[in-house]
């Protein structure tokens, strides 16, 4: 069969049926890298053209969060050198894409544990906050010095201190409690979670939010995910039945209360 083409591929999709939040684990910039025998720099940088294209593609299918794995706690651990450059790659990055996400209304969030950044990189991304803080549109989550169980603890020493300060009973913390103490507080789980370069495994992301989330794994490596892998991703979500616990006669009959 011949490939579709994107445009009508998109056309396919079921408009009803966009998820709401898709969350990425971006892998694989090392290996495009490598297989060019060129630098994994290279590879980063290459990257970044796809979390353009897919942030401007999300935007345009009416997607409204969209939460991008940039770096974790556990890639402070990488070489210094490789650290230094993913670092001002992605202060830059935000640098000069500002004016192109204003431009599409696209609200920049952080996640993770943003003060271990350079000053000088925290600097370039508040500014992209800042100055994207009046957008509507796709709310875009990067998550930088994040790792789930970094924010989960958090969470269990935010919650004990309302506890110790008789702000709150050990008997009320409910699901909720736990939810509006992690850095996602506010945005519903993930609907999908695509993870790139071949590797299944989550890697410390959104542990507590994925637990419904419909998962993806695809051997593209992030550098070459274009909007056709994405939409392929978007098609297969589609044709899952997400049933939260139910009976699949329950979802079918418009019983799925959840979400
Ligand atoms: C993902 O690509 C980018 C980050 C983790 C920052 P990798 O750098 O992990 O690429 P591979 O997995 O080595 O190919
Ligand atoms: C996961 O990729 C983290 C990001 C994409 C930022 P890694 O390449 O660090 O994951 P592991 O170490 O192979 O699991
Ligand atoms: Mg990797």
């Amino acid at each position: 069969m011949p490939e579709q083409n994107l445009t009508e591929k998109i056309g396919t999709l079921d408009t009803d049926r966009i998820p709401r939040h898709v969350a990425i684990i971006m892998d694989g910039n090392g290996r495009w890298a490598r297989m060019r025998a060129r630098e994994r720099s290279e590879g980063h940088a290459e990257g970044v053209n796809s979390v353009n294209r897919i942030t401007r593609i999300s935007s345009d299918l009416g997607i409204q969060y969209l939460t991008l794995y940039a770096f974790s706690t556990e890639n402070w651990n990488r070489p210094q050198e490789e650290v230094d450059t993913l670092m001002h790659l992605i202060g830059w990055t935000i640098r000069k894409e500002t004016p192109d996400l204003v431009k599409n209304n696209v609200r920049i969030h952080l996640l993770g544990e943003t003060e271990r950044l350079p000053k000088e990189v925290q600097d370039c991304l508040y500014e992209g906050v800042n100055a994207t803080a009046h957008c509507t549109g796709l709310n875009l989550q990067l998550c930088l010095s994040y790792s789930s169980r970094w924010e989960i603890t958090r969470a269990a020493k935010l919650i004990s201190g309302l506890v110790k300060e008789g702000k709150i009973n050990p008997d009320e913390i409910t699901e909720d409690t736990i939810t509006s103490h992690l850095s996602t507080k506010g945005i519903p789980d993930p609907d999908l979670l695509i993870r790139t370069g071949g590797e299944e495994r989550i890697s410390n992301f959104l542990l507590w939010q994925i637990a419904y989330s419909e998962l993806y794994f695809t051997p593209v490596l992030w550098p070459d995910f274009d909007n056709n892998a994405y939409v392929d991703a978007l098609i297969d979500y589609q044709t899952r039945e997400r049933r939260f616990g139910k009976t699949s006669d329950q979802v079918s009959a418009g019983n799925n209360n959840d979400n």
